[in-house]
């Protein structure tokens, strides 16, 4: 899978671990920054991995601030986006399962790497489960149309 990823600086260290644990998966990632521990602001990070997965240039995106708040919201503005904010295994597997989420965030003050890398783990290899949530996603699909419109 082609995944891009970003961080603020209160996620950079742990977005580290998470692109050697998704080389590891055997995953081509897309870093886009930010390149270092110096404060920057996470809406340019989001914005740079929501429009590309939004424009269909990669299938998925991992997104991580400090909380991973700043980063789903932003995120959510985009078309097409489904970004969960998981910090835990169970939401994250939900969120692919119910809401065929393309977007994980994850709030890097919030957990530690064991629990991320699990999250991570959990994220990439479920599958979404269709059926029934097929037409919750769409209708999502026509409010974000509507929403547009105004
Ligand atoms: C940065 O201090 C922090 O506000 C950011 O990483 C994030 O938690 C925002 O939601």
């Amino acid at each position: 899978m082609n995944i891009a990823i970003a961080s603020d600086h209160a996620g950079y260290e742990m977005k580290n671990f998470i692109k050697n644990v998704l080389f590891e998966m055997g995953h081509k990632v897309i870093d886009m920054g930010t390149d270092s521990s110096c404060s920057v602001d996470y809406p340019d990070y989001a914005e740079a991995v929501a429009k590309a997965i939004s424009e269909g240039l990669y299938e998925r995106g991992i997104l991580i601030c400090g909380t991973g708040i700043g980063m789903s919201i932003v995120a959510n503005k985009f078309k097409n986006i489904r970004a969960a904010l998981c910090n835990d295994i169970f939401t994250a597997k939900m969120s692919r399962l119910h809401n065929n989420a393309n977007i994980l965030c994850i709030g890097a003050r919030v957990i530690g790497i064991g629990v991320a890398e699990e999250i991570v783990k959990t994220w990439i290899n479920t599958p979404f489960e269709g059926e029934r949530h097929v037409r919750r996603l769409d209708k999502i699909n026509l409010i974000e149309r509507k929403v547009i419109k105004e």
